[in-house]
């Protein structure tokens, strides 16, 4: 396994931990060879020295002084720049005599790499048939980038070699996502319009933009988290059943649904889209300081770090049935949630319930902790038949009791045993980033400036005001 970007963030907050891990469980053989791979002039000692200070660091009391032994004996560093092929002789040499071994090339860098990269290991003769790249997330900035990177990608890889990262999709939450549509017949039948009034998709962060001001100024909210997890939730939440597990039985049910959202363009992005920007605020009791006084932000920048959508899906299944989106920097919670607020009984024969939920709802939270609450109406004791919303709540992490694996453990896992399920198809990648273009292109039309909110809150009004327009609410405003 090489991964590029070797001193970077990625790889040593998550990449290296995940694989000390896989290690500990004794899934890593001793002959195989983790390259970190990287432009500073590090000896494999200091490589192996700060690889260790951070896997201590992020595994805590899970760390292993016996088992870092073990998995210090297969890591090692090659000091190259990615963007000089004489460079690559090194990679060369040090993989010779392993051709017919899984190769696995880590692309941890900026995505206007990956094409010189993918070139220059070309050139050098490193990609064997068994050879596998993996792509991180953000993929371009828009169609046109994001064509040209798969494009040069594809002439040195076939698309079975290449897995494009959503690291939301190696998440133990979002599979048993698949698990409680695809696993139990009893939901099938009511997700549909007629019977689902909307469905709401959070994901919400106390982080600030930490140190990737740079590269998030360029970026915002809807490339850095709509394009990519949102929509890969949105795609699970109302896929349709695929035939079978296999990969692309699964991506074919995905891409159906990102080929049905309705575009939003031109004035559609003032009624349908809310862009946000924290100022100064709290969060959790803590000052913090707003985005234009983060580290490497403009001080005018007009990026977003909160966006709202509703998203509408031209399907039988969906035509009518909002999906409505959100995800910001420095919110109250952290919360990955999604809420499916069912119809209301056709004609009510109990008095109205002293409460505004009135409907039955399935709350399927997927961060910080995995629950699955269901509200259903009951009786509340007494006289007269007042009904009350009650919950039948399953606390996954209480009835499993086992740590699950970390997103990048399993997938690095299924990079190395040739499994795609988890990773996004070049035309998935696509057709996300072509509904993503004319959102952007209105804003920029309409010089739609982000909405201010105090950082520690829920956004701005605006957000609010989306599902208002509708008659609804977000579920914690309920
Ligand atoms: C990344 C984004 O893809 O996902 C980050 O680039 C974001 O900005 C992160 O913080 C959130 O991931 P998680 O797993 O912490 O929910």
């Amino acid at each position: 396994m090489v991964l590029f970007g070797g001193t970077g963030d990625l790889v040593t907050r998550k990449l290296l931990p995940a694989l000390y891990r896989r290690q500990a469980a004794g899934q890593i053989p001793e002959d195989s060879r983790i390259y970190g791979v990287a432009r500073s002039g590090l000896s494999r000692d200091t490589y192996v020295a700060q690889a260790e200070a951070a896997c201590r660091e992020f595994l805590g009391a899970e760390f292993d002084a016996a088992h870092w032994q073990a998995f210090a004996r297969v890591l090692d560093y090659i000091q190259l720049d990615a963007a000089a092929a004489a460079d690559f002789g090194k990679l060369a040499a040090a993989l010779a005599g392993r051709e017919s071994l899984v190769r696995v090339f880590f692309f941890s860098t900026a995505s206007d790499l990956f094409a010189t990269i993918c070139g220059n290991l070309a050139r050098a003769g490193v990609v064997t048939p068994n050879s596998r790249v993996v792509l991180e997330k953000p993929l371009g900035h828009d169609t046109a980038s994001a064509e040209a990177i798969n494009a040069q990608v594809g002439a040195v890889f076939t698309e079975r070699q290449i897995y494009r990262i959503d690291h939301y999709l190696g998440k133990e939450a979002v599979q048993n996502l698949m698990a409680l549509r695809f696993g139990n017949a009893l939901f099938e039948p009511l997700w549909r319009r007629g019977l689902i009034k909307h469905v709401q998709i959070t994901v919400a962060e106390e982080l600030g933009v930490e140190r990737r001001g740079h590269f998030y100024d360029k970026t915002g909210a809807l490339r850095d988290m709509v394009q990519n997890h949102l929509l890969q939730l949105l795609c699970i939440m109302a896929m349709e059943p695929p035939a079978t597990s296999d990969p692309d039985a699964v991506r074919d049910e995905k891409l159906k649904v990102l080929r049905a959202l309705r575009p939003i363009r031109d004035a559609d992005v003032l009624a349908k889209t809310v862009r946000g920007q924290y100022k100064a605020g709290a969060v959790r009791g803590a000052p913090v300081p707003g985005y234009l006084n983060e580290a490497d932000i403009a001080a005018d920048s007009a990026t977003e770090t909160f966006v709202a959508l509703k998203v509408e899906i031209d399907s039988w299944r969906w035509a009518g049935v909002p999906f409505y989106l959100r995800t910001g920097k420095r919110l109250q919670d952290r919360l990955t949630e999604l809420v499916v607020t069912f119809d209301e009984v056709p004609h009510p024969i109990f008095e109205r319930p002293a409460t505004s939920q009135t409907a039955n709802e399935l709350v399927i939270r997927l961060q910080p902790d995995e629950c699955i609450t269901l509200t259903i109406l009951a009786k509340n004791p007494g006289e007269g038949m007042r009904l009350k919303p009650v919950s039948l709540a399953l606390d996954l992490g209480e009835t499993f009791k086992t740590r699950s694996l970390d997103a990048y453990e399993r997938l690095l896992m299924d990079t190395v045993k040739g499994n795609l399920t988890l990773f996004m198809r070049r035309d998935e990648l696509d057709a996300a980033w072509r509904w993503i273009d004319p959102i952007i292109a209105g804003w920029e039309k309409y010089d739609d400036r982000p909405k201010i909110y105090i950082a520690g809150s829920w956004g701005p009004a605006a957000s609010s005001a989306l599902l208002g327009r509708d008659g609804f609410a977000w579920h914690d405003e309920v």
